[in-house]
C-alpha cells in the first residue's frame, strides 16, 4: 500500500525519531509499504518521518545506472534491490567530501548542492532484527546520510550554502503554508 507523504512544514519532519524495538509483522508490513511508496514516488530513499512514522527506519534503493564509476563498474556491488535499514548507526565517515545536487520527496521542486563524505560505514538491523554492516560509497553513502538525517529532524535544505538558502526561502515558506493549511 502506498502511504501518504508528509511535506515540509510538518513538525513531524523536525522531531527525533524513536528506535524500533518490535521486529514483528507490523514492521514487515510497514517496510513493504515504505518500499512501495518510494517506488511510486520515484525516490531513492524514504524515511519513517516522511510518512508520519517517528521511528528509526528508512528504505533506500540506488538504481544500478546511478551507481557506476567511469568504467561502468558498480561502486556498491552489494547493493541489490531495496534495502530496509532499521536503527542505523553511521561511522568512519571519510574526511574527503564531494558535492552533489540533492532533492527530497518531502520538499518538492527544491534541489541544491550538498557536501557530504564520500564513504561511510552503515550498521543497522534488518526487518528480523539481525545486525548488518556495510561500507557505502558516493550516492549510496549520500543517501544513507540524507535518510539518517531525517531520523534526527535534519533536512537537506539545512545543509545548503547560505546563498542558496536565501534563494529558496520564498519557495520553502510557500510550501510550509500549504502544508499547514492542508
Ligand atoms: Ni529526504
Amino acid at each position: 500500500m502506498k502511504l501518504p507523504l508528509v511535506y515540509y512544514g510538518d513538525p513531524g519532519l523536525r522531531g527525533q525519531a524513536e528506535p524500533v524495538t518490535d521486529f514483528d509483522d507490523k514492521l514487515l508490513a510497514l517496510s513493504r509499504d515504505m518500499v512501495e511508496t518510494m517506488h511510486a514516488e520515484s525516490g531513492i530513499g524514504l524515511a519513517g518521518p516522511q510518512i508520519g512514522v517517528s521511528r528509526r527506519i528508512f528504505v533506500m534503493e540506488i538504481p544500478a545506472e546511478l551507481d557506476e564509476d567511469e568504467q561502468g563498474n558498480r561502486m556498491n556491488p552489494d547493493l541489490e534491490g531495496p534495502l530496509v535499514v532499521i536503527n542505523p548507526e553511521l561511522s568512519s565517515l571519510t574526511p574527503e567530501k564531494e558535492e552533489m545536487e540533492e532533492g527530497c520527496l518531502s520538499i518538492p521542486d527544491v534541489r541544491g548542492k550538498v557536501r557530504r563524505p564520500v564513504s561511510v560505514t552503515l550498521r543497522f538491523q534488518d526487518v528480523e532484527g539481525k545486525w548488518r554492516e556495510m561500507r557505502l560509497h558516493h550516492l549510496a553513502a549520500r543517501c544513507a546520510l540524507h535518510e539518517t538525517d531525517h531520523l534526527n529532524g535534519v533536512l537537506f535544505v539545512d545543509l545548503l550554502s547560505q546563498v542558496k538558502r536565501v534563494a529558496i526561502k520564498g519557495k520553502l515558506r510557500k510550501l510550509k503554508d500549504q502544508t499547514l493549511q492542508s
